[in-house]
């Protein structure tokens, strides 16, 4: 197995100021990556900024002799994002790799979610998604390459208590990722989504430290390097990962059933048990792969 390197690349990673982010910039770095660390520096509710985040990654990457330069702005308006790619062009001149990872909570429980805590999290996280993505793209398609890995989460793909908000934005940006997959793969463009598990200010009070313990970041890292690598093939996955699990994710659809007769409530009811069926479920590549097979059973 040949070395993963990113010499000559280079990539930004958005969040990156602790956490997570922190430790796929370490890594990217580490492998040669010239890196845009980028981070508001703001609270986990995603108040305030402070730019000492993002600055002291650089620093310690600086320290290791990589290659490293800090951007403070926010991934949830287009200015900020443009900002941020116009960073990595200004510094090294191009941009390979963009690791969306930034990130804010705003739980609560469904019926006293304000509309402010519902717009600052969509923002963030599949805004701010699209915004940094979009702004990078066109660089991407001129240069034939680009590598995009999503950061989604185990609430989007299974929904979680006092997290509507943030489940919503996190399966967003499975589907904004699945997309992107299909319309770069004939520029060279690869995106792909992890559903993490790690030790964060966003976990250290919902999991004890035993548990934390065995959730360094750094247990999450290799996989996000491997998708932002040349070598990897894989595009619109999605893939859980944590404490040094990795497994791919999927949609599946169950091969359903054909109703007879007249279609009613009652013919519904009937086949129940044969529409929940996922016995013989599987994934597919794409929405017209999924559309297909079910106009060809018709
Ligand atoms: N830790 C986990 O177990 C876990 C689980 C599922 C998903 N995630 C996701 O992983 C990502 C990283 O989270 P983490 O656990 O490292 O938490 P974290 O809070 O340490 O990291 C998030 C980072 O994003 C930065 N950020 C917030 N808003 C920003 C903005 N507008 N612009 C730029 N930077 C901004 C924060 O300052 C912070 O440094 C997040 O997207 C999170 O939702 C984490």
């Amino acid at each position: 197995m040949s070395e993963v390197r990113f010499d000559e690349r280079v990539a930004i990673v958005t969040g990156a100021g602790g956490g997570l982010g922190r430790s796929h910039a370490l890594l990217l770095a580490a492998r040669g990556a010239k890196v845009v660390v980028n981070d508001l520096g703001g609270s986990l509710h995603g108040e305030g900024s402070d730019q000492a985040a993002a600055q002291k990654v650089v620093d310690e990457i600086t320290a290791a002799g990589g290659t490293a330069v800090a951007s403070f702005d926010g991934v949830d308006t287009p200015e900020g994002a443009a900002a941020i790619v116009q960073k990595a062009l200004d510094a090294y001149g191009r941009v390979d790799v963009v690791i969306n990872n930034a990130g804010i909570l705003r739980d609560v429980s469904f019926h006293k979610m304000t509309h402010a805590d519902w717009d600052s999290v969509l923002k963030v996280h599949l805004a701010g998604t699209y915004y940094v993505s979009h702004a990078a793209w066109a660089h991407m398609r001129d240069a034939g390459y680009g590598r995009i890995v999503n950061t989604s989460s185990a609430a989007g793909l299974y929904g979680n208590f006092g997290q509507a908000n943030y489940a919503a934005a996190k399966l967003g940006i499975v589907g904004l990722t699945k997309t992107l997959a299909q319309e770069g793969a004939k520029k060279g463009i690869r995106a792909n989504a992890i559903a993490p598990i790690a030790r964060s200010r966003m976990t250290e009070t919902i999991l004890d430290e035993a548990t934390l313990a065995k959730l360094e970041p750094t247990l999450v890292s290799p996989l996000v390097a491997y998708l932002a690598s040349e070598g990897c093939a894989s595009n619109g996955q999605v893939y859980a990962v944590g404490g040094g699990y990795v497994s791919r994710v999927a949609v599946v659809e169950g091969a359903g059933t054909m109703l007879s007769g007249e279609v009613t409530p009652e013919s519904v009811a009937g086949a129940w048990a044969e529409i929940e069926d996922l016995s013989a479920a599987k994934p597919f590549a794409n929405a017209m792969e999924a559309v297909g097979a079910a106009l060809g059973k018709l």
